[in-house]
């Protein structure tokens, strides 16, 4: 047995995530951490909501309420989709609470007692109407490149050239549209990334191990050489400067935000007693993160985010000088895309987490987003290929074979596992051939290669499949005797349908960490409960044992449903 710790991205406030945001990060990092508990690992599943930087600030505006009223309630609609997706979070916590803002500081401190902080005196935009200095993004202008009149301080939208709101002909506020804007003075505060950034090459160096795409990623960010960082905002909404004189900016979001897993973290430890789950005696959030080369630690996130994970965040523990846990594995994602495009909020494409649980249940998007999810290039998003995954896979394997095992049982046998016969030699060869496919779907998950493992189980639950249809137990129960053997055909029609009612625990089993809900429905059905990664034995379930047979686990989708759902959604052609 050993500790995982468990983290995806922490996703942005201003809004319900798309699938593409879900399977970058939160979906297979939840899949992970069902895998590990199943095979008797200590795991903490870590996650929250990232809630500092203007684009909240902005989100707020927009909806008309205070940056606190629209946080407090995002994250509360982003913390119950999430439940309602089956997102296993010991905790889902937030960036802005007291937690992170103490562990923020520490950070500061501990970076500039070791000399990595440094104030240095900027130019930046003030605004005297508002009486602010205004972060780049709050700042509009006329491009000096191309002429778009509505670039903003940081990037022109029409020519993508990064700027610096000074650049920017006739400047104006974005928020009040004020022109009497000036340049000023102004201290920040700036990370010495660049006294680190040997240090963290030698380390991600070392760390042959994480896969090809965060470990590129990584390397190509340190190869273009890493600037110190202005890590201070002037916003009035994060964690407040804790330094004389600049107690009216914040630590830059993306300083507080890859500490908010350890914030989280503290949150899990302080939740009250009473709240714990049964059998809980200790919550030490320090064990997992400080000191602790008993944990292994895995990240989950979509490509946008690893330079900030694999390098960003490692250099504020390194320079603490304090022996805070670095992530051992980086497991990162490429884009989901929507038929090829983004997913976007303001031109309504794409399907959205609360759109999706209108629709169908959890694991039918579970199921189809690791079984496709984007690891080595970036992948698609369909309708059709949506209804092949549902209607192939879950009805037609899993759901079809639990349901026709059961119902026919019922019919010749009763609700009991039926008695007599004896095993054979595709018996055996059936648990030898199970036996293996499991160690293979086991060995995909460790490695989080979540396609290969989708792919094993689908193959897992056709040798499934493949025994009936070989065996026949519909003809056996009406034979006089089994062909090629001895015992009568009534009394292998039982041993068969036996050894098929044995498979449906491990068949369940294999899948419970992409599909929970039906994996305990199916285990329910034989009287089971989910009890972790199964052992394959294929008598386990003795004669006369009682078993139910369930509603249908899945239901098919329809060609007029998907028709529906691609002009409701936008589509190739819709
Ligand atoms: N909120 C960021 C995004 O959505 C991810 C932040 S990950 C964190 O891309 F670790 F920095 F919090
Ligand atoms: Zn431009």
């Amino acid at each position: 047995m050993a500790r995982h710790l468990i983290t995806s991205a922490l996703p942005y406030i201003n809004g319900v995530k798309h699938l593409g945001n879900l399977v970058g990060s939160m979906l297979p990092a939840d899949v992970y951490a069902r895998f590990m508990r199943a095979r008797g690992h200590e795991v903490l599943a870590i996650c929250a909501t990232d809630e500092h930087g203007t684009p909240a600030e902005l989100a707020a505006m927009e909806a008309g309420q205070s940056v606190r009223e629209y946080c407090d309630e995002q994250h509360l609609i982003q913390k119950d989709l999430g439940e309602r997706f089956g997102l296993s979070w010991d905790h889902f916590g937030r960036t802005s609470r007291q937690q992170n803002h103490d562990m923020t500081n520490h950070f500061a401190d501990k970076l500039a007692e070791n000399g990595y902080l440094e104030e240095r005196t900027i130019e930046q935009i003030y605004s005297p109407s508002e009486e602010r200095f205004l972060p780049d993004r709050y700042v509009t202008g006329t491009c000096p490149h191309c002429d778009y009149d509505r670039a903003r301080g940081d990037q022109c939208e029409n020519c993508g050239r990064l700027l610096e709101p000074t650049q920017l002909i006739n400047p104006r506020s974005t928020v009040t549209g004020a022109t009497d804007l000036e340049v000023r003075q102004s201290t920040s505060v700036f990370l010495l990334q660049s006294a680190l950034a040997d240090e963290v090459r030698a380390w991600i160096e070392a760390n042959d191990h994480w896969p090809t795409l965060p470990r590129s990623i990584a390397l190509k960010w340190l190869d273009e050489g890493l600037h110190d960082r202005d890590i201070t905002r002037n916003l009035s909404w994060g964690i407040p400067v804790n330094r004389p004189g600049l107690e009216n900016k914040v630590w830059y979001v993306w300083f507080d935000a890859p500490i908010g897993y350890i914030g989280a973290t503290r949150e899990w430890a302080d939740v009250p007693k009473e709240e714990w789950a049964d059998g809980e005696t200790e919550r030490d959030w320090r064990s997992w993160w400080y000191d602790s080369p008993d944990v292994t630690y895995t990240e989950f996130m979509g490509k946008d985010n690893v330079a900030f994970h694999a390098v960003s965040f490692p250099i504020t523990q390194i320079g603490s000088r304090e022996p805070w846990h670095k992530v051992d594995l980086l497991k990162a994602f490429n884009w989901l895309t929507y038929y090829g495009g983004k997913f976007s909020t303001s031109q309504g494409l794409g399907v959205f987490m609360d759109d999706a649980l209108e629709l169908l249940p959890a694991d039918y998007w579970r199921w189809y987003l690791i079984a496709n999810a984007p690891e080595s290039d970036d992948t698609a998003f369909t309708w059709p290929l949506f209804q092949q995954a549902i209607n192939g896979d879950l009805v037609g394997k899993l759901g079809n074979f639990v349901n026709r095992t059961l119902s026919l049982t019922r019919k010749q046998f009763g609700e009991q596992v039926p008695t007599g016969g004896t095993p054979g030699a595709m018996e055996a060869e059936l648990a030898a051939g199970v036996t293996a496919k499991a160690e293979e779907i086991a060995a995909h998950f460790e490695r989080t290669e979540f396609r290969k493992a989708t792919r094993a189980i689908r193959e897992l639950w056709s040798l499934g499949d493949a025994y009936l249809e070989a065996r026949e137990p519909w003809r056996l129960v009406k034979a006089d005797t089994e062909p090629g053997g001895t015992q009568s055909g009534r009394d292998a029609a039982a041993m068969v349908l036996r050894t098929a009612i044995n498979l449906i625990p491990v068949m369940a089993e294999v899948a419970a960490p992409v599909i929970p809900t039906a994996a305990a429905t199916a285990l329910a059905a034989v009287g089971q409960q989910p009890s972790g990664w199964p052992t394959v034995d294929l008598t386990a379930l003795p004669e006369g044992h009682p078993f139910e047979v369930p509603p249908l686990l899945f239901r098919r989708i329809e060609d007029d449903e998907i028709e529906a759902w691609t002009a409701r959604f936008g589509g190739s052609g819709g």
